[in-house]
């Protein structure tokens, strides 16, 4: 959400701040804008729209310089306008901002401001920032941004440029993402690490609360007394393909088309001579044994691995597990305490609400394990363990692969913790490692037959509504299956448990409506054959997916069947969720939506 990039050095700054603000633009935002400060003056254009919105106005002003800032923006604080893009300029000119997160007290320090003299040309809460450095600024503009930050409540990434300041520029974090990347007499900040990916490999996450200034030649960190701090440089093995569409239409087919070797990734650097290790764990197996009851947190596609997660782990390990949704855990005062283990899931590592969460579960005691995908990010620097997913940069706004990475990772655990407290023996492991294994091959199969599902999705784009009904893990499956149409598509739907059914939702069923029913769970079968049955019975068309040995017994009841390679009907999800992506995928193009960059909806959900 609202992307930032900065830059100083000897190449001219626009170029390298647009390309910037394009790897930035899976984060989701309504308006873009840069400010370049050459020759004592900042001169700046933005704009309401896309980056090509940006790009046009920019054909049309000499915008030369070697150092400034760039943003995309999320609406919050005043629609998306052109006077509400970023960066923000200082009531005299003197200072510009670009901000990400949320100034909670905006409203008593643009009051406080006004009556300074201050005025304000628009409706946002980061002109109050740029008018309050301003304010506080002397000579010294790290001194007048920690003045600033100090009086700040709320989160907030920051970029600062200042006409005083000829060589050199400010950022600062607070639970927004923030990086600084070192090049060769260059030096950049940006939101998140494709950005800069081209330019450097070399970063530094700078952590809460902390002030950089940052010129061509060093970058020197500060925490908000002022004092100087030193924080390690990370080298990020991400290569500049990765962060490419590489041929692809769209990066969430190059996305899909990655799981194979994501769920490879997930798996190889974990077992060593048929047993499961986690490097640096300091989760310890007595606490493992005296683990009373297991907390799984997250939001989103996040969420509904973490559900699958739960009845991996309950059916595994034979402890209770409550999946639930972060915004809903931080705010009911949750029962949580130290004989409980907490697992957090996040691809980006910095969702807000998963954030608070976490911290929720850590402030009652609760170890946390958590399972992310970007390295260094908030949530796996505050967790107590971290199990990284590997799956490499996630671009298009629909998470995929990382669903993918994520519930492999949720099996790998609780296999561990089944074999930790004497509920998996050596046999499951060699059967279970064998059946996780077997998936990459399984799922490049699948892969292989996507004009089925193309074809299928060309008959139904139309669609008003599309119901998803599955039992057990088939469930939560479903509710991914639906998030995914409904977030691309735009087309209304929703997920069912098949048992629900008949407690009211049947009522929407009509003649055509699309049944869409994953059905990999052996016990539950039948019972789904039913729920076919039902919906059919009342005029709805069905498309059931399920393995092949079914195959035959499904198409007697469902009007087009997708089977999938047989496997364990534990770790199915893994699998069955490709035709689901896929079918959501195929949706989206046919109805000439932006598939990677959906309305209205950011990558990375760093405010409430
Ligand atoms: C859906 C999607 C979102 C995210 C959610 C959590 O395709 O991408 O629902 O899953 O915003 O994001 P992370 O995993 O970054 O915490």
């Amino acid at each position: 959400m609202c992307g930032i990039v900065g830059y100083v050095g000897s190449r001219e700054a626009t170029p390298v701040l647009m390309n910037g603000l394009k790897r930035l633009e899976y984060r989701g935002y309504d308006s873009a804008g840069i400010a370049i400060l050459h020759e004592g003056k900042i001169k700046m254009v933005k704009t309401k729209g896309r980056l090509a919105a940006l790009e046009g106005k920019l054909n049309s002003v000499d915008l030369k310089g070697h150092m400034g800032i760039g943003h995309t923006r999320w609406a919050t604080h005043g629609e998306p306008s052109d006077a509400n893009s970023h960066p923000h300029v200082s009531s005299g000119g003197k200072i510009a901002v670009v901000h990400n997160g949320i100034l909670e007290n905006y409203i008593k320090l643009k009051d406080f401001l006004i009556s300074r003299g201050y005025n304000f040309q628009s409706e946002t809460d980061t002109e109050v920032v740029a008018n309050l450095i301003d304010y506080n600024y002397r000579d010294d503009l790290v001194k007048a941004v920690i003045e600033t930050l100090n009086e700040m409540e709320g989160a907030y990434a920051l970029g600062v440029i200042c006409t005083d300041c000829p060589d050199e520029f400010v950022a600062a974090r607070k639970d927004s993402p923030l990086i600084v990347g070192l090049g060769k007499d260059e030096n950049y900040i940006a939101s998140d690490i494709p950005a800069i990916l081209e330019y450097t490999k070399n970063v530094i996450i700078l952590e809460d609360r902390e002030v950089v200034r940052i010129s061509a030649g060093r970058a020197e960190i500060f925490n908000l007394l002022g004092e100087r701090v030193y924080r390690e440089v990370f080298h990020v093995d991400w290569d500049v393909a990765s962060a490419e569409k590489g041929g692809y239409e769209h990066f969430m087919m190059k996305e899909i088309c990655e799981e194979p070797a994501v769920v490879k990734a997930a798996i190889s650097p974990r077992i060593r001579d048929g047993q499961i290790l986690f490097e640096n764990f300091s989760l310890t197996d007595e606490m493992v044994r005296s683990c009373e009851k297991i907390n799984i947190v997250a939001c989103g596609t996040a969420y509904h691995a973490g559900v699958v997660g739960k009845y991996a782990i309950e059916r595994l390990v034979r402890i209770s597990v409550e999946a639930d949704l972060a915004s809903e855990f931080r705010y009911r005062d949750p029962m949580v305490d130290k004989k409980q283990i907490t697992i957090i899931i996040s691809q980006s590592g910095e969702t807000l609400d998963t954030l608070m969460a976490l911290r929720e579960a850590r402030k009652k005691g609760s170890h946390v394990v958590s399972i992310v995908n970007v390295v260094g990010s908030s949530i796996a620097r505050e967790s107590d363990d971290v199990l990284y997913t590997f799956a490499g940069p996630e671009i298009a706004v629909a998470s995929t692969k990382a669903y993918n990475a994520q519930l492999t990772v949720l099996y790998l655990l609780a296999l561990k913790f089944g074999q930790i407290r004497g509920t998996v023996n050596d046999e499951d492991i060699r059967y279970y490692l064998d059946q996780l294994m077997g998936l990459p091959g399984n799922m490049e199969e699948i892969l292989r037959d996507k004009k089925e599902i193309q074809r299928f999705a060309a008959g139904h784009y139309n669609a008003g509504s599309i119901f998803f009904i599955g039992r057990n893990i088939d469930y939560a499956l479903s509710m991914e299956g639906s998030l995914k149409l409904k977030e691309i598509s735009y087309i209304h739907s929703e997920a069912y448990a098949g048992g629900e059914l008949k407690h009211g939702t049947i009522a929407l069923v009509e003649n055509g409506t699309l049944v869409i029913c994953p059905m990999t769970q052996d016990l539950l079968f039948e019972k789904m054959v039913s729920n076919i049955r039902e919906v059919k019975a009342r005029g709805a068309v069905v498309l059931a997916i399920t393995s092949r040995k079914h195959a035959p017994e499904a198409e007697k009841a469902a009007d087009a069947v997708i089977a999938i390679p047989d496997i364990d009907p534990l770790i199915a999800p893994v699998t069955a969720v490709i035709p689901l992506q896929l079918f959501a995928y195929y949706m989206s193009v046919m109805k000439g939506n932006d598939v990677d960059k959906p309305r209205n909806i950011a990558k990375s959900v760093t405010v409430e």
